[in-house]
């Protein structure tokens, strides 16, 4: 029980505008969310502007992909969900698959990005990748959810 409190984490999730325009695509995605035993504490649909998406991205300003990525993420709704789960950092993101749609496809076909990934930008969905960026990045788009209250909260009603 303690173990399971230890581990018990929240992780940002986005649904990427071409996937949450495409029904069957939302829906095969939503019901992966659900049938891996997620909660959902928070979701809302967003429309990011260009600056936003730049501010959320910072970290990859550098990289030669940054502009490609910028313009898709504002380019339509995104749906962004607060996902609840014992190691839900890395659940995400082995339930999203590889970055890489081409390693997706042909080494994880039956993960989100196997199955509704386009390319290496358009790869459907978004996962933080540790503690401090789900912080980080459901504070961005919740300001002034309580991470640390919530998991503690959610925990206690899970075990
Ligand atoms: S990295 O380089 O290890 O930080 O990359 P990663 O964390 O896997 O991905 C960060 C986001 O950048 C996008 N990405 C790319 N877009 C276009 N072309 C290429 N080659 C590429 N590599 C990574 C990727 O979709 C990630 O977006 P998010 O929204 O964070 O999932």
């Amino acid at each position: 029980k303690r173990a399971m409190t230890k581990c018990f984490q929240l992780t940002l999730a986005i649904i990427k505008p071409h996937a949450v325009k495409m029904p069957s695509a939302l829906h095969s995605i939503r019901r992966k969310i659900i049938s891996n035993n997620f909660y959902v504490l928070n979701t809302k649909e967003v429309m990011l502007a260009k600056a936003d998406a730049e501010r959320f991205y910072g970290e990859h300003k550098q990289k030669f992909f940054y502009n490609r990525l910028v313009t898709l993420m504002s380019s339509g709704p995104l749906h962004v969900h607060i996902l609840a789960k014992d190691n839900a950092i890395q659940s995400w993101r082995e339930l999203m698959g590889p970055t890489k749609v081409y390693m997706a496809q042909f080494t994880q076909p039956a993960t989100i990005r196997g199955e509704h990934g386009l390319s290496d930008t358009r790869n459907a969905v978004h996962g933080s990748d540790s503690e401090t960026s789900a912080a980080r990045e459901i504070d961005f788009f919740f300001p002034g959810f309580n991470v640390d209250g919530w998991r503690e909260r959610v925990a206690k009603v899970v075990s």
